[in-house]
């Protein structure tokens, strides 16, 4: 596992999903390896995306690794759905109702060969997360409350759980990658580098402009 090559990953939420086809060509073309795929309720999020038969879509169209990011609630009873469907990475919140447990579902995407992430909100301490941590490929940290695209980056409510998250792995030399997600921008995404993202969630930023590839080399660059 690299936790220093840093990775931009066009958010699927910020695509046209009338050609769904055509914009994960647009983000292959544009250079991305993974595309990140939002999930959302209407209950755990005040909105509803998508489930796994857009997972599926996406999968159809598209080697690139998939990055799935459950913003609902009993994330264990659909689990099965977003395996099915092609994911390659789950990640589900610490905040959210489960039939189980965190650990008996994290447990779950090990066992079917995918990568597990955990995900806490920008109110949520890094404390939450931290008895999962030897259990997890990645964890994501929120810089926007979840729910919606194009939300300012919150960076005092998080950058220092960011740094937290690095300073624990390496403390108890531990394996997880650190993701963040929501308000990336090329005015951003050094300040969550800096603090120990390698991972960049980037919806707007990467799908709004209409040439994506120098949005994504615009994106590595101010990186670093
Ligand atoms: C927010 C989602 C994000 C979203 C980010 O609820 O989890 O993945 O796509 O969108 P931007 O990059 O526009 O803030
Ligand atoms: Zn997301």
């Amino acid at each position: 596992m690299d936790f220093e090559k840093p990775i931009i990953i066009p958010s699927v939420l910020a695509a046209d999903f009338a050609n769904i086809a055509s914009e994960v060509k647009r983000a292959e073309d544009a250079g991305a390896q993974w595309l990140h795929l939002d999930v959302m309720d209407g209950n755990f999020v005040d909105n509803i995306s998508f489930g796994p038969a857009m997972v599926e879509a996406v999968r159809r169209n598209t080697e690139l690794f998939l990055d799935v990011h459950l913003m609902i609630q009993r994330p264990d009873h659909y689990l099965d759905r977003f395996i099915k469907a092609g994911a390659g990475n789950i990640s589900i919140h610490t905040e959210a109702k489960y039939d189980t447990s965190i650990e008996a579902t994290l447990r779950r995407i090990k066992e079917a060969g995918r990568s597990a992430g955990l995900v806490i909100n920008p109110a949520t301490p890094f404390a939450d997360a931290q008895p999962f941590m030897h259990l997890v490929d990645q964890l994501l940290i929120m810089t926007v409350v979840p729910g919606f695209g194009g939300q300012p980056f919150m960076e005092k409510e998080t950058m220092p759980k960011l740094a937290e998250a690095r300073d624990y792995r390496s403390t108890k030399g531990l394996k997880y990658h650190l993701e963040v997600d929501g308000g990336i921008y090329p005015n951003t995404v050094g300040i969550a580098r800096k603090h120990g993202a390698n991972l960049f969630v980037c919806g707007t930023s990467a799908f709004g402009p209409k040439d994506m590839k120098e949005a994504m080399r615009e994106l590595e660059a101010a990186v670093g």
